[in-house]
């Protein structure tokens, strides 16, 4: 089912007669689930104020490059790295023309070059203006640069004139959106995938624990659902919703994690192991509180069994995918980790820098395997889930031969 969940779209208005079909558009993108920023040129607000599109998106609009006051809440900058998709509708013949030229003489041209989200157009403009070389040509370069089209449709249009150049109907245009998103790369595969920290108990009330927010590994489980694959998400105690389409197992300790991973291996094609386990737990798991009578106490501490090498282990294991969370020499680390575990690819995770890793929105990471290697630069978490979720379906492809 086409969705747009956890997707961020910067919806951008150009100044059309069907600038007034934006505000059903939003509706629309919101259904399907996108958290939805609009952008307006000038002469889109001679057609529909940014009143009405603030009011149905639930942001302020933003429509000035050089207003201060704008970029001390979300800068073009920002809003341009926010995106996961950058929607154009209605694209006039004037905006086309100002893109393929590689303008950044507004806001939204500006954004437009400063993102790396797809990018998506819906023309909009007299027929005879859409048959000219001119727009033909330009639409073409933009294809070119990896832009998608949707649209335009044909009919009557407002200046009485019959033919192609109507936008795009609203509900058309999100499904295009959404249809950006579904790769199938990982079409009929069974996946799962663990997340967030475990918590070893040390008394009824007390554990040892780490800082996963679980948000890479959720972040995983949709990008994998978009792929096409269904998804079993083993997750220690977060705060984060279950995403759509994902059969969440929640679990405590790694001990429990070891189990539920185990119970359902047989099934899984893909194994994902971005759970913070805990390495150690207690001896002892006092039946009472401990009382703070004495002026120290010392832990006994014992290995848990290491979840990821025993999947890999496993008869007929799945493809199997590991992180190596490191502070120092991250990609020898991580090798290291490659070859001891016999994982077929690793994801190392450089968690000194409180930018990115733990409890970030943003990661950045370097995935290895046995031949290879690839560098994905920061990122929101969603966007290198989906960049990681495509090299691995690449890398089962090359093993599958
Ligand atoms: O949850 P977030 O806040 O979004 O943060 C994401 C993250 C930083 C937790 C994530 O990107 C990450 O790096 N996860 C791996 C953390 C980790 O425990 O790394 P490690 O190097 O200690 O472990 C190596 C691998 O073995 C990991 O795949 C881990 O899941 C697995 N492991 C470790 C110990 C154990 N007992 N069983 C395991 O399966």
């Amino acid at each position: 089912m086409a969705h747009l969940f956890n997707r961020n779209v910067v919806l951008g208005v150009s100044g059309g007669i069907a600038a007034y079909k934006s505000a059903e558009l939003i509706r629309q993108l919101k259904e399907l689930g996108a958290d939805v920023r609009v952008i307006m040129t000038r002469g889109a607000q001679e057609f529909i104020t940014p009143l009405t599109l603030q009011a149905l998106s639930g942001h302020p609009v933003h429509t000035d490059l050089l207003d201060a006051e704008a970029e001390l809440g979300m800068g073009h900058i920002e809003l341009a790295r926010w995106a996961d998709l950058l929607l154009i509708a209605p694209a006039t013949a004037d905006l086309i023309a100002r893109l393929a030229g590689g303008r950044a003489d507004d806001l939204l041209t500006t954004v437009t070059l400063a993102t790396a989200a797809h990018k998506l157009i819906a023309p909009a403009m007299n027929q005879q203006m859409w048959r000219d070389p001119a727009t033909a040509a330009n639409i073409a370069t933009l294809q070119d640069r990896g832009m998608s089209l949707v649209g335009p449709a044909s009919g009557e249009q407002a200046c009485g004139d019959v033919g192609p150049g109507r936008m795009e109907q609203p509900v058309n245009i999100a499904l295009a959106a959404a249809g950006l998103f579904a790769s199938g790369a990982l079409a009929g595969r069974r996946v799962m995938i663990t997340a967030g920290p475990t918590r070893e108990a040390l008394d009824p009330v007390r554990y040892l624990s780490n800082h996963s927010s679980g948000k890479m590994g959720y972040a995983l489980a949709r990008a994998a659902v978009d792929a096409g694959a269904q998804v079993t998400l083993v997750s220690g105690p977060v705060q984060l919703p279950t995403p759509d389409h994902v059969t969440r197992v929640d679990v405590v300790s790694a001990a429990d994690m070891l189990e539920a991973c185990m119970a359902r291996v047989d099934d899984c094609d893909l194994f994902i192991a971005c759970a913070a386990v805990a390495d150690y737990r207690p001896v002892r798991v006092a039946a009472q509180k401990i009382k703070k009578d004495a002026a120290g106490i010392t832990l006994e501490l014992e290995r848990n069994a290491d979840i990821l090498a025993t999947v890999s282990a496993h008869a007929q294991a799945p493809f199997t995918v590991g992180f190596a969370a490191e502070t120092q020499e991250v990609e020898r680390y991580a090798r290291d980790k490659l070859e001891r575990k016999h994982l077929d690819m690793i994801v190392a995770n450089d968690v000194s820098d409180t930018a990115i890793g733990f409890n970030s929105d943003h990661n950045a990471v370097t995935v290895l395997w046995q031949s290879g290697s690839q560098a994905l630069a920061q990122a929101s978490k969603a966007s290198i889930a989906r960049e990681l979720i495509s090299l691995i379906a690449q890398r089962m492809e090359a093993a599958d031969g």
